[in-house]
């Protein structure tokens, strides 16, 4: 009996660290991103702008997409399966906290302002 409470024990305990764990590193944190938006400003602008050279370079407007989609795209770029020089360079250099925190921030910024 004594046993079994031990073990029923262990087992919630080990549970609820994973779920704590998978929540971590999929949730962003639109303030972490703060730092580290600089990088991205000079290309694709400061959100609730457009982008800095819209007539020079074509750079899709990333501030109110989806925070999903956001982390897809530099995953894939990381991976390689989207080929552009620069955002590949960019993506290898994070790591996915940094991508969903950034998400976070772009995704977060409402569609509305960011005309
Ligand atoms: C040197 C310029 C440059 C910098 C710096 C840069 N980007 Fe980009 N980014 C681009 C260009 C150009 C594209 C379009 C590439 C393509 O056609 O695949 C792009 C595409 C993207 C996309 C995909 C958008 C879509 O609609 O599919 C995301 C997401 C993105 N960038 C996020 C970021 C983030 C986050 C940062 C900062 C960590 C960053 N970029 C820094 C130039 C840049």
């Amino acid at each position: 009996m004594k046993m079994s409470a031990a073990l029923l024990a262990i087992a919630l305990c080990c549970v609820g660290v994973h779920a704590q764990a998978q929540q971590g590193a999929a949730k962003g944190d639109a303030d972490a991103a703060k730092g580290k938006t600089s990088m991205c400003i000079g290309c694709h602008g400061i959100p609730l702008y457009q982008t800095v050279y819209p007539e020079v370079y074509h750079v899709p407007k990333i501030a109110g997409q989806s925070p999903e989609y956001i982390v897809k795209a530099l995953q894939a770029y990381r991976a390689g399966e989207r080929s552009h020089p620069s955002m590949q360079g960019i993506a290898k250099s994070l790591s996915d906290q940094d991508m969903a925190d950034l998400a976070a921030y772009y995704g977060g910024t409402p569609k509305q302002a960011a005309k």
